[in-house]
């Protein structure tokens, strides 16, 4: 494995974290991707913590087993559920030698220095809601800060079926937002901590006053994987650079290219993969 270079992996329960492997790729163009989104097995939210840490496991070692050293999780329920079981016990014990990172701790460096009144909102996924794990990660860095969360289910299911411009989206997008607004009418910044929400923002804008500042994780997680690489030539050294960008899917490839486009930007070509 020493001297083996390999793509950087991004892994997400589907099509979501193509919001920041599109960032990730635009930064950092040169080193070689492969994208494993588990669209067959998408939402991830609503399941229990065993089923996302085993679906996220599995995912994270097909992206080991196909050469990569580093996993990137764009998905924050993986990131909330499964990411610290896989670092402490699993890395250690089977992978000493690879690394994987998540999406929370970045959005969470960030907040303390965006929000004045100290009253910040998250829309997630009921899975990353559930966890506490942006509440327990804030109270380390912000102590002072007051989070308010709101899951939202539905959110997920109409992004990954291209629901996003329909009455539908609208509704439950209006509905999520007086919920989490009417709790405190002083929040002053709103995280989206889920990577499919970037497609729904402009919805969100819509109905989120102009003073609250919405946060979208892409960039946040590309200055902190730059800084990683920075940070760890170990790792950096074992990531190829050859611009090559590879997509993989647990479900239909058909789909995951006809819907693909609106999350990257342009047309990708996935190649099927059954995650055991
Ligand atoms: N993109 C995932 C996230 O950031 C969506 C999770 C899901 O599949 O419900 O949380």
């Amino acid at each position: 494995m020493k001297n083996t270079k390999g793509p950087i992996g991004i892994f997400d329960s589907g099509l979501g974290g193509l919001t920041v492997f599109n960032n990730i790729s635009k930064r950092l163009p040169d080193y070689d991707y492969l994208y494993l989104g588990d669209t067959a097995r998408t939402p991830y939210g609503t399941r229990s913590f065993e089923t996302i840490y085993r679906y996220t496991l599995q995912g994270v070692t097909a992206l080991f087993d196909a050469g990569c050293s580093l996993v990137i999780l764009a998905c924050n329920t993986a990131s909330a559920k499964a990411l610290r079981t896989i670092q402490q016990r699993d890395l250690p014990a089977s992978y000493p030698d690879r690394r994987v990172l998540g999406v929370i701790r970045p959005s969470v460096e960030i907040v303390g220095e965006i929000s004045i009144t100290g009253k910040v909102g998250l829309f997630g996924t009921s899975g990353t809601v559930k966890s506490n794990s942006y509440y327990l990660e804030l109270k380390k860095l912000f102590p002072a800060i007051t989070l308010y969360q709101e899951a939202c289910p539905m959110w997920v299911p109409l992004v990954e079926n291209n629901e996003v411009d329909t009455p539908a989206a609208e509704y439950f997008v209006r509905r999520h937002v007086e919920v989490l607004l009417t709790q405190d009418e002083n929040i002053d910044t709103i995280m989206l901590a889920c990577t499919h929400y970037p497609l729904l923002l402009p919805l969100i804008r819509k109905y989120v006053p102009e003073h609250i500042s919405i946060i979208d994780q892409g960039p946040l997680v590309i200055d902190r994987l730059e800084d990683y690489l920075r940070r760890h030539p170990e790792i950096e050294t074992r990531c190829h650079k050859g611009r090559e960008q590879h997509f993989l899917t647990t479900g239909s490839v058909e789909l995951f290219n006809a819907h693909a486009a609106a999350f990257f930007g342009k047309p990708l070509h996935a190649e099927h993969i059954e995650l055991h």
